[in-house]
């Protein structure tokens, strides 16, 4: 039978043997209680791993970034935001829904970034009882709508400085943050330390089946652990996830250089073929997304399928090929074979 080259999301990787066998194996106990001795090690491993103080297992990315941001913002209170990131197009509004927060959604350019400038007039001066107060400033890193782009510590350090000089704290939606700590080969304890607060996810690329994680102080820990149970992610023997994310923190970030090695192979590989266009230089990590010109972007994503190649659609002509573990490089070269011949039919 013919190998399905799934390349979808990095999300749809399935635990590893290890994985597995540590879940059979954990010890367990009722979190909601502080008693599951799995869970508090996970926690502790992700805040060492961040550098931060503390960190809080919650079920998926989603809850993370709404769980921190209602953490830092309170009602009628305004976030700064990027018009193409993942808190703003696709966590069902959220924020807005359930926390009543005002969003300001600023212009992502091609790296996922905000412009210093308009970051800095965006937030709102005190005392003019018209404006909301800008209560955080959030960023994404890596990207997903713009490639799997990086944002480097100097980007970051521009943002958190005018952010410091306003009284206006970071978050990071870092569902992918050990993708970029991988890109720029540098300590990811200090990518993030311009943050207050980060989410990370353990169900992309690190393989594990459930579960994020939100890292700060301890006293925004404290805060979030009460947000966690408004929104009904407190939960029980949750050891048996976190199991799988020790082994993930311990044993799968190194790896993810070789998916970005395999993106940029596919990326390189799709360039050269006539009716796609790829901006090759924000592929910096393991997400590639290309248009379509010669067809629909539904049509080529249907006969990729059809070829055993599945891909996901960001819009009308953007299909987007993400790599993750499993994938190998002869996927790769398939996968261009397939789109080279749907092309050139
Ligand atoms: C950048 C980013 N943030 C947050 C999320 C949400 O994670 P989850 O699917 O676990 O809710 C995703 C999911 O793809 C993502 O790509």
């Amino acid at each position: 039978m013919k190998k399905v080259i799934d390349l979808r999301s990095d999300t749809i990787t399935h635990p590893t043997p290890e994985m597995r066998e540590a879940m059979y194996r954990a010890e367990l106990g009722d979190d909601g209680w502080g008693d599951d001795p799995t869970v508090n090690r996970l926690q502790e491993l992700a805040a060492e791993r961040l550098g931060k103080e503390a960190a809080l297992l919650v079920p998926s990315g989603t809850m993370g970034n709404l769980v921190s941001i209602l953490s830092q913002a309170e009602r009628g209170t305004e976030i700064i935001l990027g018009d193409r990131s993942h808190t703003f197009t696709t966590e069902s509004g959220g924020v807005s829904a359930v926390g009543g927060i005002h969003v300001w959604a600023l212009p992502n350019d091609r790296f996922g970034r905000l412009d210093p400038a308009q970051v800095e007039a965006a937030i709102r001066p005190s005392g003019n009882v018209h404006y909301p107060r800008t209560a955080l400033i959030c960023l994404e890193n890596t990207h997903n709508r713009c490639s799997g782009a990086v944002l480097s510590p100097e980007y970051i350090s521009t943002i958190a400085a005018l952010g410091r000089r306003a009284g206006v704290p970071l978050h990071l939606d870092g569902a992918r943050v050990f993708n970029a700590a991988v890109a720029l080969e540098m300590d990811p304890v200090e990518l993030v330390r311009p943050f207050a607060s980060v989410t990370f996810c353990l169900s992309k690329g690190l393989c594990c089946p459930i579960g994020s994680l939100i890292c700060g102080s301890a006293e925004f820990i404290a805060r979030a652990r009460f947000w966690r149970q408004m929104v009904g992610g407190g939960m029980r023997q949750a050891g048996i996830i976190a199991a799988a994310g020790i082994v993930a923190l311990e044993s799968m970030i190194d790896r993810l250089a070789e998916d970005h090695e395999h993106a940029r192979m596919l990326a390189e590989g799709l360039a050269h073929l006539p009716g796609l266009t790829l901006d090759l230089e924000p592929i910096q990590t393991n997400i590639v997304i290309m248009q379509v010109q010669a067809m629909s972007g539904e049509e080529f994503a249907g006969r990729l399928e059809a070829e055993g190649i599945r891909v996901s659609r960001m819009g009308p002509n953007l299909v987007r090929m993400v790599t993750h573990y499993g994938i190998t490089r002869s996927d790769m070269q398939e996968a261009v074979r397939a789109a080279a011949r749907i092309l050139a039919e």
